[in-house]
């Protein structure tokens, strides 16, 4: 059994496993129909989610295994009942997994020291979304024809990251895993939205605005404006922030030619990316959904039953 509750503790071999597991998954995804067959995941996310919950959920029955689902409106949380006693109740329902999202940073790590079954981290407050960042790089090995068998398969390659950096677990999650796979990343965003002691972060450079370094990019990954998580308070307005850090058509023209735009979703249309670059050639973002059930695969049966011998040899 293993956790899978950030990308720092996968470290970079784990990571690109997971990475070339999901690979073999997404050519022949019959070879692995049954191998999760008798096993149980519970779905236990309490924040909102379309793309996550969806493929998770989509990767269970892929892989063979049984869903348990939870509605956290209806459940007993919304009588007060603490997350301690919902989990301990749960954990006796015998799941042999649990996806977990919780608007609480590290809650996934608290919730797999009170669960007896792996947990899987779908997003835990602005700490981490390990399975976002895989299938990010997923789909930029994909992209490129990058050789995930290499030490820096991302090496001469750099990717921007765009936005309110400091409350988001996608770009952290990013920033480790990207870094690791040996790409050159800068972080990019209003100094509000950037936090100012970055010292535990791997390397990286940082642009507190998006036209001076938009031409050097391979990759540029929007972020979105977390209302939800207060980051309207760190900008005067959509409309400025927009004006300075949107991927505007007129800054999409500015983009290499050859260069790919990501987006977590789901995407606020006309203020982090303009309707019609989020739709353009150069999107990723609809690939991105669509490689996540593979790469979903590839975490929840790493997580229980560990690698397949294919990906030991
Ligand atoms: N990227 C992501 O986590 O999307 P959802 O919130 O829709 O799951």
């Amino acid at each position: 059994m293993n956790h899978v509750i950030s990308i720092r503790d996968l470290g970079p071999e784990t990571s690109k496993k997971l990475l070339q597991f999901s690979q073999l998954i997404q050519k022949n995804p019959a070879n692995y129909s049954q191998s999760l067959k008798g096993k149980s995941i519970l779905q236990f996310l309490i924040e909102s989610s379309t793309r996550t919950r969806t493929s998770f959920e989509s990767a269970t029955r892929a892989l063979g295994a049984t869903s348990v689902g939870f509605s956290s409106g209806t459940s007993s949380l919304s009588k007060g009942e603490s997350l301690f006693d919902t989990v301990q109740t749960l954990n006796q329902y015998g799941v042999h997994g649990v996806v977990i999202r919780h608007s609480y940073s590290g809650s996934a790590k608290q919730v797999a020291q009170w669960m007896s079954a792996a947990v899987i981290n779908a997003g835990d407050g602005s700490h981490e979304h390990p399975t976002q960042a895989l299938l990010d790089a997923f789909t930029l090995a994909q992209h490129w024809g990058s050789d995930l068998s290499q030490k820096a398969p991302f090496q001469g390659k750099c990717i921007g990251i765009v936005g309110d950096i400091s409350n988001s677990r996608v770009a952290r999650s990013n920033l480790h895993l990207l870094s690791m796979l040996g790409a050159r990343v800068i972080l990019i965003g209003p100094a509000s939205m950037i936090p100012s002691d970055l010292s535990l972060f791997p390397k990286h450079e940082v642009s507190y605005l998006l036209d001076p370094v938009i031409n050097q990019l391979d990759a540029i990954m929007m972020l979105r404006i977390q209302f939800e998580r207060n980051s309207g308070i760190s900008i005067p307005s959509a409309k400025e922030y927009r004006a300075f850090w949107g991927l505007t058509l007129e800054r999409e023209k500015k983009l290499k030619p050859h260069a790919v735009i990501l987006h977590p979703g789901p995407i606020n249309r006309g203020i982090e990316i303009d309707p019609e670059v989020a739709d353009c050639k150069k999107s990723l973002i609809l690939k991105q959904v669509s490689n996540s059930v593979a790469v979903r695969m590839a975490v929840l049966h790493y997580a229980i039953l560990g690698f397949p011998a294919e990906i030991h040899s």
